[in-house]
């Protein structure tokens, strides 16, 4: 990997910071997470980084402009101000083509950035010659879990999703003994029991509510069991995937699969899905018929719909009724727990750019392995293999 070095050399001298950070307001209207929290700045200005935050950033995640600043911040009234010294720019994101047109040419960018879903914002990004990492290619390894927000980011999900459950059913979750009378607990089914779906389980049983998880990896049971849930095992032989992800099934297997999830599904007042494969649409796990069957009042929270949507029926970013059943067509949850989430994504940030920042310039250890593996663009070239030849294949 050549042509990795960000900017012009530009030595550390006499403890002065001389690289500069920019910590931008997210685009849309949706996502109040910002990428750098007040309690973060310290640990990236002990790196010889200066920080820039672009005004009212932190916002809607309940960090203003005065805790920026009383952390030693630089606070630039607009967007242009904040972006023009900056060499490395920190984003949630996922950004489109208009949150990275204004990136400086030669800077480094690290965000969330799904490659197979970006191909037009990489380009952009390669052709500005920006060095961009991507949060969403972090490897699974050990070494790499401080930095690794998806996981951060799925477990707030998980545990919003439940309590969206919680807010939109028409009972209560936990078993209630009153002089009136008895009322059951809720009876919640989680699919896809990743980081999301424990962390859902283990919200949705501490609220009370009955729970069952199911998962295509067979691994998954265990792990289902040991948070106190009941673990459904389908007689299905699945495809596995690498990397401790499952793979895209086939046609065959997913008809089967909603077969054999059917009766579970109409026994649930509430299911959560969170099934997903990286780099490919949502399996859909849950037909129109499946929810044809289930009771009115029901409610179902689909975290997988920015993919596509576990639920045939699943309209992304609205909720919709059908035959009674809500169907929630969740965006990315953990937005609307914005301070807690932004805080594990700030302190997956600051973990990663001490890769990437040594003795206060940009130059990432281009000899590291997640550094090599989050790379997307660098030099003006894609860096990423399989983006890279899913641009080539588009272009023929
Ligand atoms: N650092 C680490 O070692 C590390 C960090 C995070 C996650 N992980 C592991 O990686 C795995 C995936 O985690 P994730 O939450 O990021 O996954 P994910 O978001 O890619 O998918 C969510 C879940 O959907 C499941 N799924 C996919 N297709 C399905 C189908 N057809 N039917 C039912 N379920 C389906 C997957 O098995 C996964 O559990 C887990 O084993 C997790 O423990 C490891």
């Amino acid at each position: 990997m050549e042509g990795l070095r960000v900017g012009p050399r530009n030595p550390w001298q006499d403890g002065e910071p001389v690289a500069s950070l920019c910590v931008l307001r997210e685009l849309g209207d949706r996502e109040r997470r910002v990428a750098v929290v007040p309690s973060e700045v310290a640990k990236l200005q002990a790196l010889g980084l200066s920080v820039v935050v672009q005004s009212g950033a932190g916002d809607a995640a309940g960090f203003p402009d005065s805790a920026y600043s009383a952390a030693g911040t630089t606070v630039a009234a607009t967007r242009a101000d904040a972006i023009a010294t900056a060499d490395l720019v920190v984003m949630v994101g996922p950004p489109n083509v208009e949150a990275v047109s204004d990136i400086r040419i030669g800077c480094a960018l690290l965000t969330l950035l799904p490659p197979a879903w970006s191909v037009d914002v990489i380009e952009v990004l390669r052709d500005r010659g920006v060095t961009s990492f991507s949060f969403n290619l972090v490897p699974r390894t050990s070494r790499a879990q401080v930095m690794d927000a998806l996981s951060s980011q799925a477990g707030v999900s998980g545990y919003r999703a439940a309590v969206v459950v919680a807010g939109r059913l028409g009972r209560v979750m936990p078993m209630m003994m009153t002089a009136a009378g008895t009322v059951p607990p809720a009876r919640v089914l989680v699919v896809g029991t990743g980081v999301a779906g424990l962390q859902a389980i283990a919200t949705a049983r501490r609220l009370g509510a009955s729970v069952s998880g199911y998962d295509v990896r067979p691994e998954a049971a265990e792990e289902i069991r040991s948070l106190g849930a009941v673990a459904i095992e389908l007689p299905l032989m699945a495809e596995s995937g690498a990397g401790g992800y499952a793979a895209e099934q086939t046609e065959e297997f997913t008809v089967r699969q909603q077969e054999l999830l059917s009766n579970a599904v109409a026994a649930s007042d509430a299911v959560i899905t969170t099934a997903a494969v990286p780099g490919r649409p949502a399996p859909q796990l849950i037909s129109a018929s499946m929810v044809e069957a289930m009771r009115p009042g029901s409610v179902i929270v689909d975290l997988a719909a920015p993919s596509g949507g576990n639920c045939e029926l699943t309209v992304e970013g609205s909720d919709i009724c059908f035959g009674g059943v809500t169907i929630v067509g969740a965006g990315d949850l953990a937005s609307d727990v914005a301070t807690s989430a932004s805080s594990l994504y700030a302190r997956n940030v600051s973990n990663f750019v001490k890769l990437l920042v040594h003795d206060g310039e940009v130059s990432p250890d281009i000899e590291d392995e997640i550094v090599v593996a989050t790379c997307v663009t660098s030099a003006g070239e894609v860096r990423h293999e399989p983006t890279r030849r899913l641009m080539e294949g588009a272009a023929k």
